[in-house]
């Protein structure tokens, strides 16, 4: 069954993006087509007709999303569009020396989407930056078994 996958890029400093783009590369192929988009700029809208979407995203100040995340974040917080047609997973960028809000940013989307609806595909990737692995290289393993499960799941509803 083929899948279209929308990847949604919160970033500061470019690290999610090259996060995506390692996303996009690996799960890229004759059944799944990959769109990648900045949040920059988007509002819930980017959810309309549902789909699968990967939200990914750092984390920044006091456990916020990215600048570039906010106007998405803040629209569905107040338009609070019905996304019981939206499925999704989090590949969430963060630091465990931030301990009380590591990875915020991601389980702040990950909270607002399932309680506009959305059905969460797995369980987040959660990227520590202190502990020395490569987000782009613990995305891209996390990644395969989580397409899977993604067909498997839309396979079960058909
Ligand atoms: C000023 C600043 C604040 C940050 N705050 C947090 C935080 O509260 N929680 C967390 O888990 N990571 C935090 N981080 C870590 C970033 O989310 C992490 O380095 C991420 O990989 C950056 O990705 P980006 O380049 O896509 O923005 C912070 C980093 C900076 C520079």
């Amino acid at each position: 069954m083929d899948v279209d996958l929308t990847i949604l890029v919160g970033t500061m400093t470019g690290t999610a993006q090259l996060v995506a783009q390692e996303l996009e590369l690996t799960l890229d192929d004759e059944h799944t087509r990959v769109q990648t988009k900045l949040m920059d700029a988007l509002d819930a809208g980017v959810f309309d007709g549902g789909g699968l979407f990967l939200v990914c995203t750092s984390t920044y100040g006091q456990g916020d999303v990215p600048d570039n995340a906010k106007a998405l974040y803040e629209s569905l917080q107040t338009a609070r569009p019905d996304l019981s047609g939206v499925r999704y997973g989090i590949v969430a960028l963060g630091d465990r020396t931030y301990a009380e809000t590591f990875c915020n940013g991601g389980k702040r989307f990950d909270a607002i989407l399932a309680e506009l609806g959305a059905k969460r595909i797995g369980e987040p990737m959660l990227h520590d930056a202190s502990a020395g692995t490569l987000p782009e290289e613990v995305a891209a393993e996390w990644a395969g078994p989580w397409i899977a499960r993604c067909r498997e799941t839309s396979m079960l509803a058909a």
